[in-house]
């Protein structure tokens, strides 16, 4: 599991310029929630590419995960941000990521959203457990 404090806050970072409104809410899902399946249909992705020596973009969509709306504004605590761009840069060092760390890079993801989920939305783990993929 990935520990906050391994994390190296990003201090140029700004979600500002990626505000996305075209996100619309068919069936009243929270933008957060929506967001979050894409993020987990990403990372379902990612996991398929990983045997095949892929990488698969992330969608810049992504980077809204600071500022999209949650179904309760309480959900998010005050750590939210940190394991919000630590999610962020686990995902840029998975793109850039080579043939041999490519599944440590892919875990790190996957951690990452364990990281925030232990403490925001526990409902989630288990499905995301699943992503992991076992190092031998
Ligand atoms: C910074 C915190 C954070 C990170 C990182 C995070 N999540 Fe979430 N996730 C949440 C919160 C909060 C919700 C609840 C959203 C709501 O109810 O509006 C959620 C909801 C979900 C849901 C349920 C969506 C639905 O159908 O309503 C899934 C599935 C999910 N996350 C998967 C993931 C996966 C996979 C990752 C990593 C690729 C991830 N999450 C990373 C905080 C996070």
């Amino acid at each position: 599991m990935l520990s906050v404090s391994s994390y190296h806050y990003k201090t140029g970072w700004t979600n500002e310029v990626f505000a996305d409104t075209t996100d619309i809410n068919p069936n009243k899902s929270s933008e957060l929630s929506l967001l979050m399946r894409q993020m987990y249909n990403h990372a379902a992705e990612a996991r398929k590419a990983v045997s095949e020596q892929r990488t698969v973009s992330y969608p810049k969509t992504f980077l809204n995960i600071n500022t999209a709306k949650p179904t309760d504004d309480k959900t998010k605590n005050e750590y939210y941000t940190t394991f919000a761009d630590l999610y962020l840069q686990t995902l840029d060092s998975y793109e850039n990521a080579t043939n041999t760390n490519r599944v440590k890079s892919f875990n790190n993801v996957v951690n990452a959203c364990l990281a925030c989920h232990s403490s925001h939305c526990p409902g989630p783990v288990p499905k995301i457990k699943r992503l992991l993929i076992p190092l031998d």
